[in-house]
């Protein structure tokens, strides 16, 4: 299969083609996957309609894609390598073959307790080898996989099972991260005793922990009991392109967080063209390339870049159990030492927390094999960008920071490694088929070259989100309809004079800490639900680690700092999960409003990132004192 592009006037020839005849571009890319019936168009609607399709009218199982069609080819070669918690424990190691008979197995498991196309499926699992199957058996069977990433709370989880309507979980006994246990399966006990949770008929339950769990008759079954009698033979279904593949929560700048729904055929193709062309791993049946992505499959990153876009193109993906610091902070160079790998894939907040622990670890190590390495989930920083590159890549590996989103299904902005030439924490290019724009508060575009603005695309392309979940209003008001005839990214970025962008970070009421995405309503909802806090106004700050740290201003009757603390926290855990929880909570006597009762969030940022000079127009303010009263408190 060839979607790669190999030199640099090659991405700017398809660059030219993507932009110039789209359909003729992608049509061309897509005759490179396993159809089995065509599709009538290329691409239909626009950012006017929002009613977004590629390849419609074709069949197709994305599974046969990631599996299938390799069999012959590369049906020895490596697909999945799993990396446990514990590093005495031995790597488990699936080729082409045997991950397609696990997936078999699995979605012969699913339809055999009843699961249809259409369904939604639940997952709430730890970084097991099982997950992936699990995904993947969904996708075969044309049932939607909604993944919850482990780290959320019960509350969330039944918040995102009652929007989804499912009618299946999937979970493990517990989680090995660290030291610590999560006892998942407790969690959705609770879970499941919510209103409106009685759709999930049955929960299947994967061993790893070996805690003690309670499993309810008639509705819990333990995954190793189905699984083992399960035939590995299955025939995958073809499916319409436009058949929802999965749905991912993901948290706006206000309401509930919203279920992205991604489709078939778009997603497939843009998953595939952008994991060749970013990352350059030779997807040969004989390459020794061995790609690791630190992600969780909880996460877009872990969907497109540890499971689908790696699969897509025959490249062994690996994945790992653990988090970086266990048994020590060498733990991820110790893994790409043991494990020779070429392509390492991971998140700033990563690196600053590893930097942060000295150069010496890292020395330590044979990263010689070292090829390539990629950046995702916040504006990479200029020391952590340094960092990376002398520390871990020895000045010889390029760095691919890579800007995209959970709505945009894959990388849009990012240097192709070895064929663009990177500058310091910019994202670079755009990929072809990406028109990026920067627009001003009115919407309207600015300048050819150097500019700095809201981040905007153009026209649609492949792996867009289609809709959100039940929502089609949703969809538009979020994403098309901010500024007329574009999709609205929620970023700000700037644009050098060789066309370069540097993605500053976003532009809404949305924080994204250590890479993890919440909306400030949605945290302050979340205090809400305690009665001993009155009010409550939370923003983001520049963390040394963390990237954006979460700040709450909160009025209460409590005087004292240390049981508003727990009272915050204790909520935030029940509501939305620990990685949720304020780094800094200040206790004010009000909020700072206008005469129309809106929070003036801006002023609350500058005094929280310690700038307490050009608040602007304060002239609004209801009540000014309570600005001086907040500035004192920070001091
Ligand atoms: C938001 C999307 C994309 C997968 C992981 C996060 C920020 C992401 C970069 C980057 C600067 C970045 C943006 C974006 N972001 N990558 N390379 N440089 N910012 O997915 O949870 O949907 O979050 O992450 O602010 O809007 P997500």
């Amino acid at each position: 299969m060839d979607i790669r592009l190999k030199t640099f006037e090659e991405y700017e020839a398809a660059y030219e083609q993507a932009k110039n005849n789209p359909s003729e571009y992608w049509g061309k890319i897509a005759e490179n996957f396993q159809f089995s019936k065509k599709w009538q168009d290329v691409t239909l609607g626009d950012f006017t309609d929002g009613e977004i399709r590629w390849f419609n009218g074709a069949k197709l199982n994305i599974t046969e894609n990631c599996l299938d069609r390799h069999l012959e080819t590369r049906g020895d070669k490596k697909a999945l390598v799993y990396v446990a918690n514990d590093p005495s424990e031995k790597n488990q190691e699936f080729t082409y073959k045997e991950l397609h008979a696990q997936v078999c197995k699995t979605a012969n498991m699913l339809e055999e307790l009843g699961v249809k196309k259409g369904d939604r499926v639940c997952i709430y699992m730890s970084m097991v080898p099982e997950l992936m199957f699990t995904v993947l058996a969904c996708a075969r069977i044309g049932a939607i996989h909604s993944v919850v990433f482990g780290g959320f709370s019960a509350q969330a989880l039944a918040g995102r099972i009652v929007d989804a309507e499912c009618s299946v979980l999937v979970t493990n006994d517990g989680g090995l991260r660290g030291t610590k246990v999560t006892e998942l399966k407790s969690i959705v006990d609770e879970a499941l005793k919510e209103k409106d949770c009685s759709c999930v008929k049955n929960v299947i339950v994967h061993k790893r922990a070996n805690n003690k769990v309670t499993m309810q008759d008639g509705r819990d079954l333990w995954w190793h009991e189905l699984f083992d009698k399960a035939s590995d033979k299955h025939t995958a279904p073809q499916l319409d392109a436009e058949d929802p593949l999965f749905i991912l929560y993901t948290s706006g700048s206000t309401g509930t967080p919203k279920g992205v729904v991604h489709t078939q055929a778009g997603y497939m193709v843009w998953a595939a063209y952008t994991f060749a062309n970013v990352f350059q791993v030779d997807p040969g049946e004989s390459s020794k390339d061995m790609y690791w992505c630190t992600a969780d499959i909880g996460w877009i990153t872990g969907h497109t870049y540890i499971t689908y876009g790696p699969l897509l193109n025959g490249a062994t993906t690996m994945m790992f159990e653990g988090v970086p610091t266990y048994p020590d902070a060498g733990r991820f160079w110790d893994i790409v030492e043991k494990n020779k790998v070429t392509h390492f894939y991971t998140a700033p907040t990563a690196v600053r927390a590893l930097m942060a622990c000295g150069d010496d670890v890292p020395a330590k190590y044979d990263l010689s094999t070292l090829k390539v390495l990629g950046s995702v989930g916040e504006p990479i920083n200029a020391e952590a960008w340094h960092w990376y590159n002398e520390h871990i890549g020895k000045k010889k590996c390029p760095i691919v920071d890579t800007w995209w989103q959970t709505e945009t299904g894959g990388i849009l902005i990012s240097p192709l490694a070895g064929l663009t030439k990177t500058k310091p924490c910019k994202a670079t290019l755009p990929l072809p088929g990406i028109i990026p724009v920067l627009v001003d508060d009115d919407g309207r575009e600015i300048g050819e070259t150097m500019a700095e603005g809201k981040l905007c695309i153009k026209h649609p392309w492949p792996g867009m989100l289609r809709t959100v979940y039940k929502n089609h209003e949703r969809f538009m008001n979020a994403y098309l309809r901010t500024y007329k005839g574009y999709y609205f990214s929620g970023d700000g970025a700037k644009r050098d004079i060789e066309g370069y962008m540097r993605i500053t970070g976003r532009v809404d009421d949305v924080i994204n800490v250590s890479g993890h995405r919440f909306g400030t309503a949605e945290i302050e909802n979340a205090i809400g639900k305690n009665t001993a806090i009155a009010e409550s106004a939370v923003v983001g700050y520049p963390h040394d680690v963390k990237g954006e740290g979460i700040y709450a201003y909160v009025v209460t009757d409590l005087k004292d700092e240390a049981e508003v603390t727990k009272h915050i926290n204790d909520t935030i855990i029940k509501e939305i999960g620990a990685v949720a929880r304020p780094d800094k909570i200040q206790i004010v006597s009000g909020l700072p409003k206008t005469r129309s009762g809106k929070i003036m969030r801006r002023i609350l940022r500058k005094i929280a990132a310690h700038d307490f000079n050009n608040f602007g127009d304060t002239s609004t303010l209801l009540d000014p004192s309570v600005v001086e009263e907040i500035k004192e408190g920070v001091k």
